[in-house]
């Protein structure tokens, strides 16, 4: 291939320009430009504001609120605006050109500011002007507040969707990069009816966005429809359905040609523990459980805590401590205010559940978590070490819990009532919960680890390593700087150290 040269703007002459001439004082003095080093490299920085200041623009070294053009250079748009929200530019400052570095180089030949081309637009082609506002929403979902009230679920079920997708087909970047546009949409006050109301909104990246034109153009995304009719991805859906089945299997068995529940149990293959439960379990478990299960099963195992250690203490967390009226499963965290005496209580919670018929599965992992040894920064994201166990609970239905149902009974002439029993009902279901163990003093990372959102959490972590110079994890919070633990006996401890508002669980719904 031939490749193509830059086309040279009519009229300019750079090389003769200006060249051994003292610099000609900002000819351009509504132009103030501001090179990102991101990616451009000091160096390289050095030498085009030296190039720029010659033919005469005004280059600053340090961003400001005067700045009209950023000029970048391999950085996508959304990196960019990420980075201009963390410079906190006031709103109603001059407006601003976010722009790639082609901009800047025809500039330099013509000897002045090029009009501005959608071609040099970093992003959001679609919008006629090329003032951006920067919108006050955070670019980190821990910096904002996010409730169940989502004004835009249209929009954030669509990018959910394909967050999944990318999750399944074990692309977890582009499946985070999804999730991020979707949280800040369900952040937003109202709902959105135009592409110009996104202008200066971070983590919307070009793919979230197109998707999102799509819907408020044409009713839905073409992208989502057809994904919804995908075999591969229905087949991923079903299988993944199944409890111990990650992406990873569900695709070696699609391979094969397993694409249903039917296909698996008649494949031969032998199935570990884990999933020979949640086969046997499948429809219970993929039926969502309420939050008067989740209560429930919270007595339940309140009883169960009581019974074998008097003075410990259980918290319901996950989705429900969000105030979520339904969830796939139920969290529950399990401490004991005297440090020690947590040790051995997972095994004697697990025997009492088990010896009183509620347990139709369990494995139970050890707590390995050795702060001397292991220090936060070595534990993968959201991997944690606690002694932990994965549940599968038989719950009995709540017509058998509390009072049961009625109907008339035919039967008996008195027109009295019998109780319902639906032929080849069972009288429970299952049910997945997670009971995890903490020692006192890591109890409060535990809480916020466990609560959720999955995203916030992670958003959490990715501001303490990016912006604190910190590590946070479910056990500890280390201070690279301070070479040092910062301890913490509550969540609004761990939030003032990594400089946050305190956000409640009703509110990390990210
Ligand atoms: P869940 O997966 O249960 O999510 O993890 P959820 O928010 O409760 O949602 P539903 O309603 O059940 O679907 C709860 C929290 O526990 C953390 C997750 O990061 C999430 O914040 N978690 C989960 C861990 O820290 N480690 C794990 O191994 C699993
Ligand atoms: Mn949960």
């Amino acid at each position: 291939m031939v490749p193509l040269k830059r086309r040279r703007v009519a009229g300019s002459n750079s090389e003769a320009d200006g060249a051994g001439e003292a610099p000609p004082p900002a000819r351009f003095p509504r132009v103030l430009l501001f090179l990102l080093e991101r990616k451009m490299g000091a160096s390289r920085r050095a030498f085009l504001t030296q190039l720029g200041r010659r033919k005469g623009f005004r280059v600053e070294e340090s961003f400001s609120q005067s700045i009209t053009h950023v000029i970048c250079e391999n950085n996508s748009g959304d990196e960019v605006r990420t980075w201009l929200n963390s410079q906190h530019r006031a709103q109603g400052g001059a407006p601003l050109h976010l722009l790639d570095i082609s901009w800047f180089t025809e500039s330099m030949h013509a000897g002045h500011p090029v009009p501005v081309l959608d071609r040099h637009k970093l992003q959001e082609q679609q919008i006629d002007e090329a003032e951006v506002v920067v919108c006050s929403v955070p670019s980190y979902a821990c910096q904002r507040r996010t409730t169940l009230d989502n004004n835009n679920t249209i929009l954030t079920d669509a990018l959910s969707l394909l967050a999944e997708n990318a999750e399944l087909c074990d692309q977890d970047g582009r499946g985070v990069a999804f999730r991020r546009a979707a949280a800040v949409l369900k952040a937003l006050p109202k709902a959105v009816t135009c592409m110009t109301q996104l202008r200066g909104l971070p983590c919307l990246g070009e793919h979230s966005l197109r998707v999102i034109k799509d819907i408020l153009d044409n009713g839905a995304s073409s992208e989502v429809e057809s994904l919804k009719q995908c075999e591969r991805y229905k087949a991923r859906k079903v299988l993944t359905g199944v409890f111990g089945v990650g992406a990873k299997t569900a695709d070696r068995w699609i391979r094969e040609g397993i694409h249903t529940l039917h296909q698996l149990r008649n494949s031969g293959h032998t199935l570990n523990r884990d999933q020979q439960a949640g086969v046997e379990h499948y429809d219970d478990l993929n039926q969502p459980v309420s939050k008067a299960e989740a209560d429930a099963i919270e007595e339940i195992v309140a009883k169960a805590v009581v019974s074998v250690s008097p003075g410990a203490q259980i918290t319901l967390t996950g989705g429900f401590r969000r105030g979520k009226l339904t969830g796939h499963d139920v969290d529950f965290l399990i401490t004991h205010p005297e440090e020690g005496m947590e040790e051995g209580l997972m095994s004697k919670v697990v025997s009492w559940l088990e010896s009183q018929g509620f347990l139709l599965y369990q494995k139970t992992t050890r707590n390995s978590y050795l702060e001397s040894k292991d220090g936060p920064a070595r534990i993968t994201s959201n991997m944690d070490r606690f002694e932990r166990c994965f549940s599968i609970f038989k719950l009995a239905k709540e017509d058998k819990r509390e009072e049961k149902q009625f109907v008339p009974d035919v039967s008996r002439e008195d027109g009295g009532l019998a109780e319902i029993k639906p032929a080849g009902h069972k009288p429970w279901r299952a049910v997945r919960v997670d009971l995890v163990v903490s020692p006192f003093s890591q109890f409060a990372f535990a809480l916020l680890g466990w609560t959720g959102s999955k995203l916030f959490e992670r958003e959490l972590r990715r501001l303490a390593g990016q912006e604190k110079a910190m590590s946070l994890n479910s056990h500890a919070l280390y201070d690279s700087t301070q070479q040092r633990y910062l301890r913490a006996t509550s969540e609004q401890e761990i939030f003032a150290h990594l400089g946050l508002e305190y956000i409640p669980p009703s509110e990390r719904n990210a």
